[in-house]
């Protein structure tokens, strides 16, 4: 059997000071380096070598609103999104449990980019072949980079709002016993990774901003991995409200709405298993071509930012922090703050999930829908876009009656992939949620146990 670099806890990839120091400087090195190098494994975090969560803090210049909006930055993990943390967490709670050898088993990735990014890459780390289930029609620099990382596609139909299609896929290839699916959308390493993890982190990053709470989290769920994170935000700050995000054309969540939508990775058609929808206070409606706009505004018009009054500093260090996804979570941060009525001193967390690198293509393909954009067109969207983000489409589901509605959503959603009523009913309690969270530590003792010394978890220790 192949030898196994055995990354990081749950605990250390909150808190990366907790790693052995000479492990986790060699690690910041390996930054700088060889991206395929296992010990890439410790830099799964939201923190930066100074142990500091990466983070940037729009001005309300931007966004139009007294409370701080305090976006944190996906674009700093290894593979280029946060959600390689919710790919190595579901294999290593796998690999740990001993289910799965790298000399066996083939991992099945279903994704629509990055979580399929986040697979084969955490699958090379750790020696195991991969096979990434996305749709055919996403943007080109996706695929590009999982076939980097040596994962092999499968490509099913469609786009974004076809992601059910690849998990009728998997499903298929699961006949293979030798085929082994990080599931995203049903299993809990990724609430796990996120609750701890980023909800930790989110905490941790708004100490010394304003009144040092946050009064608000907003998330455009794509497997609702990461609003998982408002579970733990509510337990450190109970007056919180979580806002989940969804385009405007593709409302699953807020009405049943299913058309075709351009803000990848966010809007699935669903409500995946792992949602915790009891703390989904409101759904929020995004137009998807404003987002895709944003990434232009952001990207390429540093000056309608600087005529807004961003710092200019600050307008160049925008230019590579978001995608659409990133945006439409902005959005939705102002959109819930001024809906919250929200004032000075509060704050709004939301998480940028990647950065612009693998949007090359959508603001191609937007700059050949509108042929030619003015300085003075790009002033406008700025405006309309950010300043003027009003509080309409804001849904509210705090009543018993909306949760309703998101219960029989994951009924309708995944009962015909087997799971029961009476399972599905065990997550209308909080308990349930909470003896999910609570495993974090039988895995953070079993990574521990299993793992080799500090000082032998190295390169070259995965073979296949
Ligand atoms: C770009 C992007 N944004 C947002 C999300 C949604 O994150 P989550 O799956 O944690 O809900 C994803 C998920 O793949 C993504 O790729």
């Amino acid at each position: 059997m192949a030898k196994i670099p055995f990354g990081p806890t749950y605990d250390e990839m909150l808190n990366p000071g907790l790693i052995d120091g000479e492990l986790r400087a060699r690690a910041l090195a390996a930054l700088e380096g060889d991206e395929l190098d296992p010990i890439n494994l410790f830099n799964i975090t939201w923190c930066d070598a100074h142990q500091c969560v990466r983070k940037v803090m729009l001005p309300p210049a931007l966004t139009g609103i007294d409370a701080n909006v305090v976006v944190l930055l996906g674009n700093g993990f290894p593979s280029g999104s946060h959600k390689v943390g919710a790919a190595y967490c579901t294999l290593m709670e796998r690999l740990v449990d001993g289910e799965i050898d790298p000399a066996v088993h083939t991992i099945l990735g279903p994704s629509t980019g990055n979580f399929g990014i986040g697979t084969a890459y955490i699958a090379r780390l750790l020696g195991f072949r991969a096979v990434v289930i996305m749709p055919d029609n996403m943007s080109k620099e996706r695929y590009e980079r999982i076939r980097r990382y040596g994962g092999e596609l499968d490509l099913t139909p469609g786009s974004e709002s076809d992601v059910i299609l690849t998990l009728e896929r998997t499903r298929e290839l699961m006949k293979n016993p030798r085929n082994k699916a990080l599931a995203q959308f049903e299993l809990f390493p990724n609430y796990r990774f996120h609750r701890h993890v980023t909800g930790g982190s989110a905490i941790a990053a708004v100490k010394g901003i304003g009144n040092g709470r946050i009064a608000g989290f907003t998330s455009a769920p794509g497997s609702a991995g990461t609003l998982a994170a408002g579970d733990q935000i509510k337990a450190a700050f109970p007056e919180a409200k979580v806002a989940a995000l969804e385009p405007y054309e593709c409302s699953t969540l807020a009405n049943g709405g299913r058309g075709q939508h351009r803000i990848e990775g966010i809007g699935d058609k669903m409500c995946t298993l792992i949602h915790n929808v009891l703390n989904t206070d409101f759904v929020i409606l995004i137009r998807d071509e404003e987002t895709v706009q944003g990434v232009k505004i952001m990207h390429d018009s540093t000056n309608s930012l600087v005529h807004l009054g961003v710092p200019r500093k600050l307008a160049l260090e925008l230019r590579t922090l978001f995608g659409p996804s990133g945006i439409c979570n902005v959005l939705g941060a102002i959109k819930l703050a001024k809906h919250l009525r929200l004032g000075p001193g509060e704050n709004v967390v939301t998480v940028a999930t990647d950065g612009f690198d693998r949007y090359e293509s959508v603001l191609k393909d937007l700059d050949s829908r509108y042929l030619e954009v003015s300085p003075q067109v790009l002033d406008r969207w700025a405006r309309d876009i950010f300043l003027g983000a009003g509080d309409d489409h804001v849904v509210d589901f705090r009543t018993a009656a909306m949760k309703e509605r998101l219960f029989a959503q994951k009924e309708v959603d995944w009962m015909k992939f087997g799971y029961t009523k009476e399972y599905l009913d065990s997550m209308r309690s909080q308990e349930f949620w909470e003896a999910q969270y609570h495993k974090v530590q039988l895995y953070n003792r079993k990574i521990a146990a299993l793992r080799p010394a500090p000082e032998r978890q190295t390169a070259c220790s995965t073979s296949r």
